[in-house]
């Protein structure tokens, strides 16, 4: 088998094809496929049938798994959660807003593996914006605004008990297991603009989603800022949508894309199985 690589043509993203993963790959292949995903930041793998064990081992060919707060993982599985929506599911979408997986934490995830098992004949795309493309483009005046500050992340807008996955939203019905805690309420401080741990290429870290405020400087001043710069992050020019298939998996680069899920399947079920790959460190 050979392996095909073919860019979406947008923003970011390729297809792979000319590979199965449901069988062990080689170290060539894993270094083949590394390298294109470092390339187009958010690769799909169409028709592939996979099994929880198979999503654990591709995960753990490109890192340690990371660590998924305030989302039971499946029974007997620490590493997996379903992120999954039921046809008749009134709850607000899960992940609609733009964000970077967990960037509040010390050592964000590399990557998140998303595997389609159920998914909706319309509609549930997900979209991934270039945030390499979204600096390198920026005008000068915003860049010289953003260069040097740190951004103060948390989880708390989302994940703490008056959150929006908070105690208000159990009474809402939503299907998953989403565990809200006041250790949401933790910041953790990381560069705006930082290198990419293992291409050193330049790009803008998470977003409003994640980022709470600005180190040093006083909200009225850092709120404004952050929605400037959020608009600016999420242009379409920097977007890649992403049309799912079942048995399709993805996996994508949380530190140059910003992604987010969309709705429009309403009266249809949408169940994934997700992974972390966890942070890159050179020793490993
Ligand atoms: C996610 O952010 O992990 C979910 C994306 C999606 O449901 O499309």
């Amino acid at each position: 088998m050979t392996i095909k690589v073919t860019p979406s043509g947008q923003a970011c993203g390729a297809t792979v094809t000319g590979i199965d993963l449901s069988r062990p790959l080689s170290d060539a292949a894993i270094a083949e496929i590394r390298s294109a995903w470092l390339e187009h930041h958010v690769l799909s793998f169409p028709d592939q049938t996979l099994t929880d064990d198979d999503l654990e081992r591709y995960t753990l060919y490109f890192g340690p798994f990371g660590e998924d707060p305030f989302i039971a993982p499946l029974p007997e599985r620490k590493h997996i959660i379903a992120v999954q929506r039921g046809a008749n599911e009134t709850a607000p979408l899960f992940a609609e807003n733009w964000h970077t997986d967990w960037s509040f934490q010390e050592h964000p995830p590399a990557g998140t593996c998303l595997y389609g098992i159920t998914i909706p004949p319309m509609g549930g795309d997900t979209l991934y914006a270039n945030q390499h493309a979204a600096l390198d483009a920026m005008p000068a005046d915003l860049r010289t605004r953003i260069d040097g500050l740190q951004a103060i992340h948390s989880a708390q807008n989302a994940y703490a008990p008056d959150g929006t996955y908070g105690d208000a939203d159990k009474a809402k019905g939503r299907s998953m297991d989403i565990r809200p805690s006041s250790k949401a309420e933790a910041t953790q401080l990381h560069p705006i603009i930082r290198d990419h741990p293992e291409t050193g290429r330049k790009g803008l870290f998470s977003c409003i989603g994640y980022i709470a405020g600005i180190e040093g400087m006083a909200q009225e001043e850092a709120l404004p800022l952050l929605m400037e710069l959020y608009q600016w992050q999420t242009r379409d020019e920097f977007v890649y949508r992403h049309n799912w298939e079942p048995n399709m998996l993805v996996m994508w680069d949380n530190r140059s894309v910003l992604h987010r899920a969309t709705g429009g399947y309403e009266g249809h079920d949408r169940i994934l199985h997700r992974t972390t790959i966890g942070a890159y460190r050179q020793a490993r």
